[in-house]
């Protein structure tokens, strides 16, 4: 049994928490503002808290940067219908438990919050608290609601201040510099964010770019040059493409990932960086590891911190939501004005793999805005390759129609949802994820429908 402080406005939701979290035997106590639940807490310190963002007398996370100023602190879970993800990463970054989006799993949030009770009473919750900052710059921001980039944002948030490196694996243009820089962004340093791409410059040049050299040190030395690790004292040194980077400098690396130190090239004098080190790559390194062409204790000391960000087709819900934010960038960018997708177009895009992931979608929608002449994208305009379309698609069936049925779509649709909760048994969330459709239309739907 716990005393859980709920911090909600919404008054039915609120009951809906105190009756789940009696069944579960716990002590619920409600505060209806931030005000009241400022004294809740002076009064009697709960073992936990559930918090909502938006509240009548300012934010969720004004009072999870007051809890959490002070260590140790009860484990506090927001649970909100905020869709921002920078609130997710923020949430995290200022040492929430986690982070649950409404409409919520009860499952969900009673697994959550029998771990979350477990490591505070262990004292094993360890704080990342730093100085509250200023979030407001506008970054290039993580879109998606989906589970898979909900889970990375929090991950963003949770070891962003730290300074372990991290690997950030994924296909080719599912987002890994988006969330490098969110990484930095949210880390704290004062430094600059500096990529350097290990696949695009010569070894030589590479060795020069990275550790910088001294004046006449080759040919074209002329001067004294500071390399990226000088340059990115207290920042972020972002390696892209790190399955390119030749082996003698992957010896180099490690040297600088051990403890800090490395010398220009044709130098002797020993320097130091602290720049926290991202890598990214899109090549199997397990792989290079096993074939010998990847040093297996460099890929050890990057491996600290994984992240892998999943392929545009394993998210699919994201897609109409990637589609608005990079059709709003598109049109600033390009001077164009789209406001629309035909429907024959969106169901194309619904159809198609997306090998090149997200980066192919921004591509194909500005090709297709710059070549608009209204205000709609037409499936003509995204040029889309045929043979690339989603495998999934049922072909046996179109073949010659052989199990056509004359019935509506309203009742296949039907059909089909029912089928997939029962397959998921009745696990919305995981109905959602194959259905590609977000939560409140799962309820929609099941309400339209009369399922349940
Ligand atoms: N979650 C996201 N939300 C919004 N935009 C995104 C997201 N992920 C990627 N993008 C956009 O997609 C494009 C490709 O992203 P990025 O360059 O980070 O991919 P990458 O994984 O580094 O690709 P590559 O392996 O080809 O270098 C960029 O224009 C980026 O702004
Ligand atoms: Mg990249």
């Amino acid at each position: 049994m716990a005393n859980i402080l709920i911090i909600e406005d919404d008054e039915v939701f609120s009951e809906l928490l105190v009756m789940h979290l009696e069944d579960k035997n716990h002590q619920p106590q409600v505060a209806h503002t931030l005000e009241q639940a400022r004294k809740l807490v002076a009064d009697n310190i709960p073992d936990a808290i559930l918090l909502d963002q938006q509240l009548p007398d300012g934010f969720g996370i004004d009072i999870l940067k007051e809890v959490t100023e002070h260590s140790p602190h009860p484990p506090v879970i927001m649970i909100t219908g905020v869709s921002d993800n920078t609130l997710a990463i923020q949430a995290m970054r200022l040492g929430a438990y986690d982070f649950i989006r409404k409409p919520m799993d009860e499952f969900e949030l009673d697994t959550t919050l029998t771990n979350a009770l477990k490591s505070h009473r262990l004292s094993r919750q360890v704080s990342a608290i730093t100085q509250a900052k200023d979030y407001q710059v506008d970054i290039d921001q993580i879109i998606g609601r989906s589970p898979s980039i909900l889970k990375i944002c929090k991950t963003i948030g949770s070891v962003a201040s730290r300074n372990a490196p991290v690997l950030i694996t994924g296909e080719s243009g599912t987002g890994k510099e988006v969330v490098a820089r969110a990484l930095h962004h949210h880390s704290g340093r004062t430094g600059l964010f500096l990529p350097i791409n290990c696949s695009a410059l010569a070894e030589n040049l590479l060795e020069s770019e990275l550790f910088g050299h001294e004046k006449g040190s080759f040919t074209s030395a002329l001067a004294r040059k500071e390399g990226k690790f000088e340059q990115a004292i207290d920042g972020t040194l972002f390696l892209d493409e790190l399955g390119e980077m030749p082996g003698s400098l992957q010896a180099k690396l490690l040297r600088v990932l051990q403890d800090g130190s490395f010398e220009r090239v044709g130098g002797t004098q020993t320097l130091h960086s602290n720049a926290r080190i991202l890598a990214a790559t899109n090549r199997d390194l397990t792989e290079m590891v096993s074939t010998g062409r990847f040093r297996e204790d460099l890929f050890y000391r990057l491996n600290v911190i994984h992240m892998h960000l999943p392929p545009l087709r394993e998210h699919m819900e994201d897609l109409s939501l990637l589609t608005e934010h990079l059709l709003a960038k598109i049109n600033v960018r390009q001077h164009t004005a789209v406001k629309h997708l035909a429907e024959n177009a969106w169901r194309r895009m619904k159809e198609y793999q997306w090998p090149g992931n997200i980066r192919e979608l921004d591509n194909i929608l500005t090709r297709a805005a710059v070549l608009a002449r209204t205000d709609t994208i037409t499936v003509d305009l995204l040029a889309l390759p045929n043979e690339l379309r989603n495998e999934n698609l049922n072909t046996e069936a179109t073949e010659g129609f052989p199990t056509l049925r004359l019935i509506s779509l309203d009742e296949i649709e039907q059909e089909h949802v029912r089928a997939i909760l029962e397959h998921t048994r009745w696990h919305k969330g995981k109905a959602c994820e194959i259905l590609g459709i977000s939560r409140p239309a799962l309820e929609r739907k099941i309400a339209k429908y009369g399922l349940g």
